[in-house]
């Protein structure tokens, strides 16, 4: 079994409710921050993770993830000599057998979702990136992550403090023992309501995990909103295997989220060299 965390699942099948009429006939992971489509920025963060294979769990109406991945004969002969198309093509040719895809035929849970990939996963550690957590930071959240896990070994989330009346949008953790930025996982419930939420410690869009998950998952029930739980899994494997959330240090745009999107929009492009400037004098005129 090897040691590096070489593949990621990219569970990419969801229908994207929260930002309709935008996704109605779009796939929610093409939304685009600035001139990049979500998927793109999650693919680039396990790039420079280190991930070699990005195993996108899709569904119906969502081939346009992949076909942005490919080669545009078309545009890339129509944009030679012209170096900044060229260059920005460049960044979402994946190498060949870089990308695979498995269908999640039917909606039931974030863990069906990863389930779904085990036969590609096989038996090693494996990452999960869910796009619609925008992380932005240097090194990237998964990078971090890596780093962190490399010592740690086990299964390690990405953890964020929420405020307290958000606690039922997220995984929560019961923290044990805390070291820095590391935090022990003693226990980890799905979407608690505020009054029951053992703290405001929340599992992000990020996770590193060990393959013994995946024959959990297979056993699962559903668990919380009726649908098959990957934290559940998770919960089950506590004592196991050692289990820690980290506190990367990233910003998180949640672009799953319409008010999180547009800021995301903002942000990005106020950091971006070629349009900052421009977004900046705007909004100061506002
Ligand atoms: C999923 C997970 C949840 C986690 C969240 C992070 O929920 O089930 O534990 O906290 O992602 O974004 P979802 O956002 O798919 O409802």
């Amino acid at each position: 079994m090897t040691n590096r965390v070489r593949k990621a699942i990219f569970p990419v099948a969801g229908l994207g409710t929260r930002l309709l009429p935008a996704t109605k006939s779009m796939p929610k992971e093409m939304l685009t921050i600035v001139d990049r489509p979500l998927i793109q920025y999650a693919v680039d963060e396990a790039r420079e993770a280190g991930i070699e294979q990005m195993i996108f769990v899709t569904g119906r109406g969502k081939s346009a993830i992949v076909d942005h991945f490919d080669v545009a004969f078309e545009l890339e002969s129509t944009m030679r000599g012209k170096a900044r198309s060229l260059e920005a093509l460049d960044r979402s040719r994946a190498g060949f057998g870089e990308i695979v895809t498995v269908r999640q035929q039917q909606p039931l849970g974030l863990g069906h979702a990863v389930w779904c990939a085990r036969h590609i996963v096989g038996n090693e550690p494996f990452a999960v990136i869910l796009p619609d957590d925008l992380m932005v930071g240097s090194p990237g959240a998964l990078k971090q992550m890596v780093d962190a896990w490399e010592t740690l070994g086990g299964n390690l989330i990405a953890g964020e403090e929420v405020p307290a009346d958000k606690t039922a949008s997220y995984g929560i953790v019961t923290p044990g023992k805390q070291d820095g930025a590391l935090t022990a996982v003693a226990a980890l419930v799905e979407k608690p309501a505020p009054e029951v939420a053992p703290s405001r410690l929340a599992v992000i869009g990020r996770y590193i995990l060990q393959p013994e998950v995946l024959a959990v998952l297979g056993k699962s029930e559903a668990g919380a909103g009726g649908e098959i739980q990957l934290t559940d899994a998770l919960a089950a494997m506590i004592g196991k295997q050692p289990f820690n959330a980290l506190k990367v240090d990233a910003v998180r745009h949640d672009c799953g989220d319409r008010a999180g999107f547009v800021i995301a929009n903002i942000a990005l492009a106020l950091d971006r060299p070629d349009v900052g400037g421009t977004v900046r004098d705007f909004i100061a005129g506002l």
